[in-house]
């Protein structure tokens, strides 16, 4: 360790009860930092590892937005801190950028795209739509999660997407159905996707991947598996997408969705939940 960085958070504000967002001053990542890539932070120096998609953004002020929902013990921490506090480990920007920015922007400008967010996965959607918007494209977005207190970040979503659209499970907020009734909905109304980009819960990804499969619209999905080092070494993060070994942190985060083996991703996070589902991912690898 040749340099110790401190990387003080400025703004702590919780969206909703078990979700909350962060600014932490970073420059380097933030200099370079584009939508899709993510970081790893770690709230102590012997705290666990943490991947998180990087909401927004400020190269002005060097600093990162995080967003996280607290599930565990390591998030349970990072929700305690409070603005002037600091992150042990925050490093990036990890992965490949979105898809987008590499396009040409007057292709691009002829696509219409469709964003569908699941609950926290409305984060890493956000400086993509944004991203697109600040380049004169206006995406159509949905935002759906189980019931209000599950949306977040719609009054800055409002700002940059073209349309907006909110769904809940249970008609607590916006539509009454799950994510995929909307994109029906639009489609049914004559919307013509070129593209889709849907970012939440593995399970939703899979639903809308099988939906979007049959309306022959291509998808991309942003995975966020368990992750260790984030450098391509562990294997933890370990998906196939297309019958081909991939690795989220360095060959992702993002892949075409209807090539993604999602039931083998799902029981990969469920066995990485246990010591015993660890160990035994260890020794069949
Ligand atoms: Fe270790 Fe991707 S996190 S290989």
């Amino acid at each position: 360790r040749t340099e110790h960085r401190v990387y003080k958070i400025t703004k702590v504000e919780q969206l909703t009860e078990t979700i909350y967002l962060m600014d932490v001053v970073a420059p380097r990542v933030a200099n370079k930092c584009l939508p899709g890539q993510f970081v790893i932070v770690r709230g102590s120096e012997d705290g666990e590892r943490i991947p998180l998609t990087i909401c927004d953004y400020s190269r002005e002020d060097g600093t990162i937005t995080i967003v996280f929902q607290v599930v565990g013990a390591a998030t349970e921490m990072m929700k305690n801190k409070k603005a002037g506090d600091s992150f042990a480990d925050f490093v990036g920007p990890l992965g490949c950028p979105s898809e987008f920015c590499k396009e040409d922007i007057e292709e691009l400008k002829k696509k219409k795209i469709l964003f569908v967010a699941g609950g926290v996965g409305t984060a890493p959607v956000y400086p993509q739509v944004k991203w697109l918007h600040e380049q004169g494209i206006e995406a159509d977005v949905i935002v759906g999660g189980r019931n209000k207190s599950l949306i977040i970040l719609e009054d800055k979503m409002k700002k940059v997407a073209g349309n907006l659209y909110i769904t809940t499970d249970d008609g607590s907020y916006g539509s009454k159905g799950v994510v995929t009734n909307e994109i029906q909905k639009l489609v049914d109304a004559g919307n013509k996707y070129d593209v889709c980009v849907a970012i939440g819960p593995m399970i939703m990804m899979k639903f809308v991947c099988k939906l979007t499969k049959e309306l022959e619209i291509p998808t991309v999905v942003s995975l966020n598996p368990i992750m260790v080092d984030g450098t391509g070494m562990c294997g933890a993060c370990r998906v196939t997408v297309g019958g081909e070994v991939k690795f989220a942190c360095v060959d992702g985060p993002e892949f075409d969705g209807h090539k993604v083996n999602f039931e083998e991703a799902m029981q990969r996070q469920q066995l990485y939940k246990t010591a015993e589902g660890r160990a035994f991912l260890a020794a069949k690898e």
